[in-house]
């Protein structure tokens, strides 16, 4: 069950939310991704909680002239374990694409830190009828070359476009859909078995009161949350449902 903050909350934001927040004892893992700024004052504020913190991006690289880029060294540094590659507000406002998604990806293994990685359609796609080609696309071309231990390592979440920061969110049987076409994608390139053991989480609107339903789908592994996480008591209902 992850929270993705975006461009939300200041580091002392970031304290008081990890002070506040009291998810569940549950066997999920519960990672928080704030803003880069952030990230040092939450490791430090999330210590001997069962919350573990994330990055929202990284670069490919390990270190160079590349003004305002943060590499994967670094996140691990700070003490982040988790970072999300290839959000749909990446690939729309900031030019990511299925290869800088994978480069990120396989920057990020290499380094031990556990990527996310976001696929999804955008609405034009779902109306076009599209969305399982757009998503083959998105595996085959930014995760499928990765190699299977490499591979195992990562978790995908699944955001249609059109649900994120909508309030429009997929309805459950939508959602179980589109995980088990991206399940089948897996299976047919890495095996029944890495298929099963992915797990896929679900993003778009995603909010206290619809995540039971989502939850109930067993294709859907967990949750990848934007504007629901930014309260604690929210995420901790959230969280919950799992
Ligand atoms: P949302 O965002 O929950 O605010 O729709 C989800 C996401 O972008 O990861």
């Amino acid at each position: 069950m992850a929270g993705n903050w975006k461009m939300y909350k200041t580091s002392g934001q970031t304290v008081e939310f990890i002070r506040t927040f009291a998810p569940p004892a549950c066997e999920a893992d519960v990672v928080i991704c704030p803003p880069f700024t952030n990230l040092a004052a939450a490791v430090q504020a999330a210590a001997g909680t069962a919350i573990e913190i994330g990055a929202q991006d990284v670069f490919w690289l390990k270190e160079g002239a590349y003004t305002g880029e943060v590499s994967a060294p670094m996140l691990l540094a700070v003490g982040c374990r988790w970072v999300i590659i290839g959000h749909s507000e990446r690939r729309q406002y900031f030019g990511e694409t299925d290869e800088t998604v994978l480069k990120k990806t396989v920057a990020a293994l290499e380094e031990g830190l556990k990527p996310i990685v976001c696929v999804g359609e955008r609405l034009e796609e779902r109306e076009a009828g599209s969305t399982e080609t757009v998503l083959a696309k998105q595996f085959l071309q930014g995760i499928s070359p990765l190699t299977p231990e490499q591979f195992a390592r990562i978790v995908i979440a699944y955001e249609p476009v059109w649900a994120i920061g909508t309030g429009k969110t997929a309805t459950p049987e939508m959602a179980a859909a589109a995980h088990a076409f991206l399940r089948g994608q897996i299976g047919a390139h890495y095996g029944d078995a890495a298929a099963a053991a992915c797990r896929i989480l679900y993003g778009g609107s995603v909010k206290p009161d619809n995540v039971k339903g989502l939850m109930a789908q067993e294709e859907i592994d967990g949750a990848l949350v934007g504007g629901a996480s930014l309260d604690p008591a929210s995420f901790a209902a959230i969280v919950a449902a799992c």
